[in-house]
């Protein structure tokens, strides 16, 4: 038996305090009886609905991971690789919102949330991603402008939101590159077609999220601000 307010919580439906407001207005339910009581327990099956909407009682987890290389971003691999899954500390049955390539590290993001997946991944919402490409070679000036305008992948343009040269030596150069774009492969694409394939890939940022403070490897949940935030692209 749990708090109804901490149940409505748990559900990413709204903060606990916004949920006991929602109760002490008479916006909720159990069993289709409104509840105005603060506290009120409530087992598994007791359905509620909240402002007129059912709950969905799965209780909500976000995971932000930094992914090693050597992982798939898939729930389970038909190699018996290690999976972005092996990492996180839950019984629930969470999945990676959008992909990174088996070589491929840096931030991917873990939920059972369908609806803020579904938010993330449509391009519609523009959610920026920020990636270091360490390339073969080195872009000349007419490259990098290309590459700003705009590159075609399979007959729709992708126009990075920002580009800049990180690092340059004799083989190769390190492009931190912004995209909005979800699409498989993508940068692996728009640098093979400016002829400097991609040797590492690193995704540094997924919307206002960051890798700061983390090591390969690591996991943490997103707490409930940053949940909240992530809703607003909506
Ligand atoms: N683009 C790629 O080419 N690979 C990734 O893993 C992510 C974006």
């Amino acid at each position: 038996m749990e708090r109804l307010q901490k149940v409505i919580a748990n559900c990413g439906y709204t903060s606990r305090r916004k949920a006991e407001e929602l109760i002490l207005k008479g916006q909720v339910k159990v069993n289709n009886q409104i509840i105005v009581k603060l506290g009120y327990k409530v087992k598994d099956t007791d359905q509620i609905t909240v402002e007129g909407k059912s709950l969905n009682r799965e209780e909500k987890e976000y995971y932000l991971f930094y992914k090693p290389e050597k992982v798939v971003s898939t729930v389970k691999d038909n190699l018996n690789r290690k999976t972005v899954i092996d990492f996180i500390p839950t019984e629930k049955r969470i999945y990676p919102i959008g992909r990174l390539d088996y070589d491929t590290t840096g931030l991917i993001l873990l939920t059972n949330d369908g609806e803020l997946s579904n938010i993330l991944m449509h391009p519609s919402y523009q959610v920026e991603k920020t990636y270091i490409a360490k390339v073969e070679g080195s872009l000349t000036g007419r490259e990098f402008q290309l590459l700003k305008n705009g590159i075609m992948i399979e007959k729709r343009l992708v126009i990075p939101v920002r580009v800049k040269l990180r690092q340059k030596n004799k083989t190769n150069s390190k492009i931190e590159i912004t995209i909005t774009e979800g699409r498989n492969h993508i940068i692996k694409k728009i640098f093979d077609i400016l002829g400097h394939p991609v040797m590492e890939l690193k995704r540094e940022s997924f919307a206002f999220l960051t890798l700061q403070g983390m090591k390969k490897g690591e996991v943490r949940k997103l707490t409930f601000k940053e949940v909240k935030k992530l809703y607003s692209y909506k």
